[in-house]
């Protein structure tokens, strides 16, 4: 799917990739760069991208109360959540609101079998491991993560997507999870090859 930006091809993967990653922080530490520039993803909180198509989630997954994995079937089965095809939207919009530019733009994308070039929102970096299937088989909402996507015309990056925030969270869950997952029997990992593969 298009909508999923294509990360570059790195030969180096794994416990290299780290090792240079800890030797550029250090270094940078010890020049007195500012680290962030070395790595502007993942620290996007905040981040509205306009998109192709005026799609709001307030209308789907609020007015209308669409269950999330309806479109985003991928988010128990594997490590990518997915954006939807423009045939499950056509499921309903070939004949609701068909009056509607906004419609018939996504119409057209259908027609001419196109992918909508939604633009990605969240988007980690390619040397941290992420998956959706491990954390919502588990229990842990959308929204813990998302925040109220249901209210949100636009999506907006709720969270840092920072490592702290990761290991945090995996740390505070394994020692004191909240009462909805305490029967769960959480361990969820702080090792570094646990999310750095
Ligand atoms: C009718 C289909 C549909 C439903 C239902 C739906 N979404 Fe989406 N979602 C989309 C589409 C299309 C996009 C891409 C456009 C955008 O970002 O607004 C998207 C984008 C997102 C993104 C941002 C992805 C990125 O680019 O990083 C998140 C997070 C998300 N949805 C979460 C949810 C959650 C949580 C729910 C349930 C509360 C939900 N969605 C319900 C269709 C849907
Ligand atoms: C389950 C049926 C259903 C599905 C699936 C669905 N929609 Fe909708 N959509 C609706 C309904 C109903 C409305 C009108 C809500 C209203 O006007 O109150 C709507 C409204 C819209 C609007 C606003 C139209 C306007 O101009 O007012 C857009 C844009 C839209 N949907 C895009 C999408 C996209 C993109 C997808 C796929 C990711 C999608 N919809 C999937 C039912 C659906
Ligand atoms: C533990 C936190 C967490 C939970 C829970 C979570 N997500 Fe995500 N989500 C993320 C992160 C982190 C990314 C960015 C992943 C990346 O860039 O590789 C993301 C990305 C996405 C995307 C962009 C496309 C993709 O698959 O990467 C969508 C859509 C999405 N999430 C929807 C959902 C939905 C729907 C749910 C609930 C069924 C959900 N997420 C639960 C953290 C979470
Ligand atoms: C809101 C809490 C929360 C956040 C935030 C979170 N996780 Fe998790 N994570 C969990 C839970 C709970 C599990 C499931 C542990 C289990 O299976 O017992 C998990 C499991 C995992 C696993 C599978 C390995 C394991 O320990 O079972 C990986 C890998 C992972 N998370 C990576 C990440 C990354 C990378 C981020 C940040 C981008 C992140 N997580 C953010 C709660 C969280
Ligand atoms: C629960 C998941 C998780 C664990 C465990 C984890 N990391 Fe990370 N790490 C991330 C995420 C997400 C990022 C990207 C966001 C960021 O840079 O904060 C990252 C980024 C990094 C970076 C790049 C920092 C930068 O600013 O560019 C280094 C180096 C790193 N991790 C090393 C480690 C080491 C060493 C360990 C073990 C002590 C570790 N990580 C454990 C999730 C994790």
């Amino acid at each position: 799917m298009t909508s999923v930006r294509h990360r570059s091809i790195n030969p180096m993967t794994g416990w290299w990739r780290v090792a240079l990653l800890v030797a550029t922080l250090g270094l940078s530490l010890l020049t007195g760069c500012d680290n962030s520039d070395l790595n502007p993803l993942g620290y996007n909180k905040g981040y509205t991208p306009v998109q192709p198509i005026s799609y709001s989630h307030k209308i789907h997954a609020g007015d209308l109360k669409m269950d999330c994995k309806y479109c985003h079937f991928g988010s128990e089965k594997s490590k990518k959540a997915g954006i939807p095809p423009v045939s499950v939207c056509m499921n309903c919009h070939k004949t609701v609101r068909t009056e509607s530019p906004q419609i018939q733009l996504l119409a057209d994308f259908y027609k001419k079998g196109e992918p909508v070039p939604w633009v990605r929102v969240h988007n980690l970096p390619d040397f941290v491991s992420f998956d959706h299937s491990r954390h919502v088989n588990k229990g842990v909402a959308c929204q813990t993560c998302h925040g109220p996507i249901q209210e949100m015309a636009e999506v907006k990056q709720f969270a840092s997507l920072s490592m702290g925030w990761c290991v945090n969270c995996h740390r505070d869950y394994t020692r004191n999870p909240p009462p909805d997952l305490k029967a769960k029997h959480i361990f969820a990992t702080t090792d570094c090859t646990g999310c750095h593969q």
